[in-house]
């Protein structure tokens, strides 16, 4: 079933410009969006109070990384809850709200506990799931299949991507109906349809990263600075280093560097700095100068043709990624991350499908 590739977790990463490809099918239509399992609920929806998204891990990051364009595309608030901390705190659910329910699985304890909760609270309930047939797909008043294929590996990757772009069409479908977003709303939907080409782009970095794994096989610790669109690309990155790779890393929100974490800074800790072109471009650059003029060991990730407007004395190891529409850039920027963690996983010589600990699907509380 791995066909050419040595384990699940590299053949998923290679397989995304086809599961993104069967994520979209038949859903953009007439230079719009249609997702057959939302458009009996989109007036609802549109008169919420509020979207909370709810899920765990890789599906967490996955709903961070589209809260900003669902608040833009909808005007709707969007909060986040980790579904374990929602339960802990037994915070506030109403009738008025949205809860959007992601998991590749479906069947995750904590997030099918939060269900529960939310829907005793009387909250619309949508899931966003890769499994047909699943707890969530079952028990949610309505939702989105992601329709991925199967994901094997015990680290996320390829649902990461389509859970993105399901929400993505999410977020056009709700906001379909204003007319003040329609050119933004139609600049997304060409951004998607190049999506799957500029994923086949993006994996020819293959052997960089490896190249890239092999200069950090013995560090201790890995931190990826993001913000904006890309701080959950920090998350997700930093989670897929620990998880398979067996090393510390942490996904932090570069603009909170000065507030703590810029005292790490030294010639040793690898820092992964984010740093394709969007609105916050420019305050990236600053990190990067102010981490440089302590003398940081950085690798940025940036947009092509920019290396040397974020490093211009070459003093950083830079990865270049095809730009799409800044929303869409998570997509993009994870795989490199994704490939990262894989090859320092081999390199290091731990299990790459199946990492110390850790189990596909956490059923239990
Ligand atoms: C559906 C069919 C698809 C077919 C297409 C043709 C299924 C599973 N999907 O896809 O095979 O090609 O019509 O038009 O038969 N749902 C939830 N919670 C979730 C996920 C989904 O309640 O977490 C519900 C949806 O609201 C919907 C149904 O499950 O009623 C199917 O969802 P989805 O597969 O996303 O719908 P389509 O894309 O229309
Ligand atoms: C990370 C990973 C986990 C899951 C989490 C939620 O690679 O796989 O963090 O994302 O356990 O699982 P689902 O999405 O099935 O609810």
């Amino acid at each position: 079933k791995k066909g050419s590739y040595d384990h699940f977790m590299q053949k998923e990463i290679h397989e995304q410009p086809h599961s993104l490809t069967t994520t979209m099918r038949g859903r953009l239509k007439d230079g719009g969006v249609l997702l057959g399992g939302l458009k009996e609920h989109l007036k609802t929806i549109r008169r919420c109070r509020r979207v909370v998204f709810i899920g765990c891990g890789t599906s967490y990051n996955a709903a961070l990384a589209a809260r900003t364009f669902v608040e833009e595309l909808t005007g709707i608030p969007v909060t986040m809850e980790v579904a374990s901390d929602l339960l802990d705190r037994q915070g506030p659910i109403y009738r008025e709200d949205t809860a959007v329910f992601v998991s590749q699985s479906g069947e995750t304890a904590d997030t099918l506990l939060a269900l529960d909760y939310a829907l005793e609270n009387g909250a619309l309930c949508v899931g966003i799931t890769n499994t047909v047939g699943s707890t969530l797909s079952r028990k949610t008043h309505c939702g989105v299949h992601i329709n991925a294929g199967c994901e094997i590996g015990v680290a996320s990757t390829k649902a990461y991507t389509s859970q993105i772009v399901a929400m993505a069409m999410m977020a056009l479908a709700i906001g379909s109906d204003q007319i003040s977003t329609q050119a933004r709303r139609n600049a997304i939907i060409s951004g998607l349809t190049s999506l799957p080409s500029c994923v086949s782009e993006v994996l020819k970095l293959d052997a960089e990263m490896k190249d890239l794994a092999s200069s950090l096989i013995d560090s201790e610790s890995l931190l990826v600075f993001g913000r904006g669109y890309n701080y959950a690309t920090a998350l997700e990155g930093a989670l897929k280093v620990k998880e398979v790779a067996l090393m510390h890393s942490e996904g932090m929100l570069a603009g909170e560097m000065k507030h703590g974490p810029l005292a790490l800074v030294d010639e040793i800790l690898p820092i992964i700095v984010i740093a394709t072109r969007d609105a916050c471009f420019s305050k990236q650059q600053s990190v990067i100068q102010q981490l440089l003029s302590r003398k940081g060991r950085l690798i940025v990730m940036c947009s092509k043709g920019d290396a040397s407007a974020v490093c211009s004395n070459g003093s950083c190891r830079v990865i270049e990624v095809p730009g799409v529409a800044d929303c869409l850039q998570p997509v993009i920027n994870i795989i490199p991350l994704q490939l990262l963690a894989y090859h320092l996983t081999v390199l290091r010589g731990f299990d790459v499908d199946q990492p110390r600990n850790l189990a596909k699907s956490v059923t239990t509380q």
